[in-house]
């Protein structure tokens, strides 16, 4: 049976873009495959933040994984610091990996560039730490995004080099995992691009309605068709894009058809985007505050997702420890 295994650094809230681009599909998967999902809080320390902020969006990125339908009984679903094996196993693959290969990583040359003055080690072994985090569990798929990909290479040379190193055929060469026809780009409402933290342009499962109804009605549009079957802008394209993830097909026929007779208003169209939105997300955003307000419940499926995930790490890290020739008398 395939592995999966998905890291996401806690860096805030989700939005809309996470929840149809990943996060739905992993809701599906998770009967399908052995999955592991895990929070990266070490990861994120290579940044250095400030703790109540990590500690924070920990919670948050929990809850929101929660209430948007992972299930700890199905699904292994874990922080990573509270498997200190990922430490260990980080340790003797840093052995095998070359200063020159984490040099030359095009995240790595990014952060210090954008960020001089904090050149740190871990920032350097940040894809060691992170081929740990895959290796610790022998995962066979890894859904990544594009930017992650070399991080996924790298995993795989390290994984090739010490099968080649002791000889053994241990570890598995961790393939990325894209969804296919079931992934789902949202767009952002600003006219152009991927709807994204960073691009300050996120509708997020936490919104309350009249966030997101502010929201869409600011979206980019255009002046309108003026002649039949005029073509659609970018940012009219991608009002229509998130419809085909929230709203009914006759609903988006409807709004077609308007458009192409040059009839279509924005307004009403934003406002039933908005609504249909609002159908996705409220049902989310309550179990969110549901969860985020249950800290019993929190604190159970940590425990038990901790000690689901280091059953298995410490079947590898024991393994590994064996084909290095850590051994017992
Ligand atoms: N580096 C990933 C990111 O920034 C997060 C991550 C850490 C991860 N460890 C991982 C992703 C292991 C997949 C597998 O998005």
């Amino acid at each position: 049976m395939d592995i999966v295994l998905s890291g996401i650094r806690p860096t805030g809230r989700l939005h809309l873009g996470n929840y149809f681009g990943a996060l739905r599909n992993f809701v599906r998967m998770q009967h399908d495959a052995k999955c592991y999902f895990f929070i990266a809080d070490y990861h994120s320390l290579t940044t250095h933040n400030d703790p109540e902020h990590l500690h924070e969006n920990v919670k948050t990125v929990l809850a929101e994984y929660l209430a948007a339908g992972i299930d700890p009984q199905v699904a292994t679903i874990y922080i990573q610091s509270d498997v200190p094996q990922v430490t260990e196993l980080s340790l003797l693959l840093s052995m095998h990996a070359y200063v020159g290969e984490l040099e030359r990583t095009a995240s790595f040359k990014d952060k210090i560039r954008k960020n001089p003055s904090n050149v740190n080690a871990g920032l350097l072994c940040y894809p060691v730490l992170m081929a740990a985090d895959i290796l610790l569990h022998r995962a066979t798929h890894v859904p990544v995004g594009k930017d992650q990909e070399q991080h996924l290479e790298l995993t795989r040379v390290f994984a090739r080099r010490f099968n080649n190193m002791y000889g053994v055929e241990y570890f598995p060469e961790s393939q990325p995992y894209n969804f296919g026809a079931e992934l789902v780009k949202i767009p952002g409402l600003d006219g152009s691009g991927k709807m994204g933290k960073s691009e300050n342009n996120g509708i997020f499962l936490a919104d309350p309605d009249n966030v997101i109804r502010k929201k869409v009605m600011k979206a980019v549009t255009d002046s309108g068709p003026t002649e039949p079957n005029s073509p659609v802008s970018e940012g009219v394209a991608n009002i229509f894009t998130i419809m085909e993830a929230v709203s009914d097909p006759s609903t988006i026929t409807y709004f077609k058809e308007q458009y192409a007779a040059c009839t279509i208003r924005y307004g009403d169209l934003k406002k039933q985007l908005a609504e249909d939105i609002i159908r996705t997300v409220a049902p989310i955003r309550e179990r969110i505050e549901a969860i985020r307000n249950d800290d019993a419940y929190l604190h159970r499926v940590v425990c038990e997702g901790a000690e689901k995930a280091r059953e298995s790490a410490a079947a590898t890290v024991s393994d590994v420890r064996n084909i290095m020739g850590i051994r017992p008398f």
